[in-house]
């Protein structure tokens, strides 16, 4: 087994060096294979955005932050550490992970991962949650993660405290490597999807559909005299089930309320390229992501005095392959089970409202 693990500071001998060493070390005892990188060692250009990764997989300057994504692609596994620098990850640790384009690719898929982040007062669990994020976005699974605060060259008066997390985190990485094959499966983030489709694409105008849902045979005509008006800024589309029963029945009112209701349509979603661009893509969020972009589209539109409006002649076929195997119910069931985690969420408590997200609406997708 490898593992390849990257130093985001620029101090050889520094706090994130001393404890990506310690782990280096557990792991060496357990015989697995490390690579070791201290990011101010090495030649790496800062990411131009030509996007042609977005294209090829690679990037187009083959320096050694290219080689060491390759290293990474090889590998089973990934410790990233970084100091934290105004609240944030140090330069090196971003250019790297601009240059290392870990998304697009989901790079990390399979792979068992494990954040650091040093820092001496405030900023570092932000910046440990920027490691984080990378992470889960780019498919890794996080066996352990820690931010830890310590005095500017203070090893030594940390080293007992020091030793114990990263052997901490050494077993737990351990755990991921070996279990590699029982790891619940990662979650392919739809919103983290929906945006590398849309930065990879050519055309002017961009139409989104969830795979396995379709669209009646019209619907690209519709979009595009829509948006030929030039009344509208984009928008949403009814949405009707492959078949219906009591249940769904239930949730197709349902979703027929909230659109009319709120006007946040949307099950497809179109929109001009540019204006994908300027919004900043689909929201940046687990569950909800297409209320908040609907959202954000409205605004938009508002402030070009343009409408963000629905289809009137074509709508989304919607799969009801989940409803199919879980039986129809099923977000009936899972709301009603899980009545106190939504009610603690809406008090301010979101402890257990990430597992019920992935119980809701990425588990199965993973698994099936
Ligand atoms: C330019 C610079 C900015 C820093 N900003 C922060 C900060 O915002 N918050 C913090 O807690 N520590 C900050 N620090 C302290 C370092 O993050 C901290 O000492 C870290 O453990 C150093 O890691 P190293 O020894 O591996 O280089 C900063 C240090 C430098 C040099």
């Amino acid at each position: 087994m490898k593992v390849v693990i990257i130093n985001g500071s620029y101090r050889k001998s520094g706090i994130t060096a001393s404890a990506l060493h310690m782990i280096e070390a557990g792991l060496k005892e357990e015989g697995v294979e490390t690579s070791f990188h201290d990011l101010g060692e090495i030649c790496m250009s800062h990411c131009t955005g030509c996007c042609s990764c977005y294209k090829t997989g690679h990037c187009c300057m083959k320096d050694d932050a290219e080689r060491i994504s390759e290293l990474i692609a090889e590998a089973d596994g990934l410790v990233l550490g970084t100091p934290t620098y105004a609240s944030n990850v140090s330069g090196l640790t971003k250019d790297f992970i601009d240059r290392g384009h870990f998304v697009i690719e989901q790079l990390l898929r399979d792979k068992a991962c494990v954040t650091i982040a040093t820092g001496e007062n405030y900023g570092s669990r932000d910046a440990r949650k920027v490691l984080d994020k990378l992470v889960i976005y780019s498919g890794g699974l996080l066996c352990d993660s820690f931010a830890m605060n310590a005095p500017f060259n203070g090893t030594d008066m940390v080293r007992e405290e020091l030793s114990e997390k990263c052997r901490r985190t050494t077993r737990k990485i351990m755990k991921g490597l070996q279990k590699k094959s029982f790891h619940p499966i990662q979650k392919m983030i739809h919103f983290v999807v929906l945006n590398a489709g849309i930065a990879a694409a050519e055309g002017r105008i961009i139409v989104t559909i969830d795979a396995d849902n379709r669209m009646t045979k019209k619907t690209l005509c519709e979009i595009y005299g829509l948006l030929r008006s030039g009344k509208f800024i984009g928008g949403g589309a009814p949405i009707r089930f492959e078949r219906y029963s009591f249940p769904l029945w239930c949730n197709d009112m349902l979703c027929r309320v909230s659109f009319g209701l709120t006007g946040l349509y949307s099950g497809i979603f179109w929109a001009k390229k540019e204006t994908f661009d300027a919004i900043g893509g689909f929201a940046d969020l687990k569950a909800m992501e297409d209320v908040a972009t609907a959202k954000l589209l409205k605004k938009y539109g508002k402030q070009h005095g343009k409408k963000y409006t629905t289809l009137r002649k074509n709508y989304l076929i919607n799969s009801t392959r989940k409803y199919d195997d879980l039986g129809d119910w099923l977000y009936f069931r899972l709301m009603i089970e899980n009545a106190g985690v939504l009610i603690r969420a809406a008090l301010g408590d979101r402890s257990g409202m990430d597992s019920l997200l992935d119980r809701m609406f990425y588990d199965y997708n993973d698994e099936h």
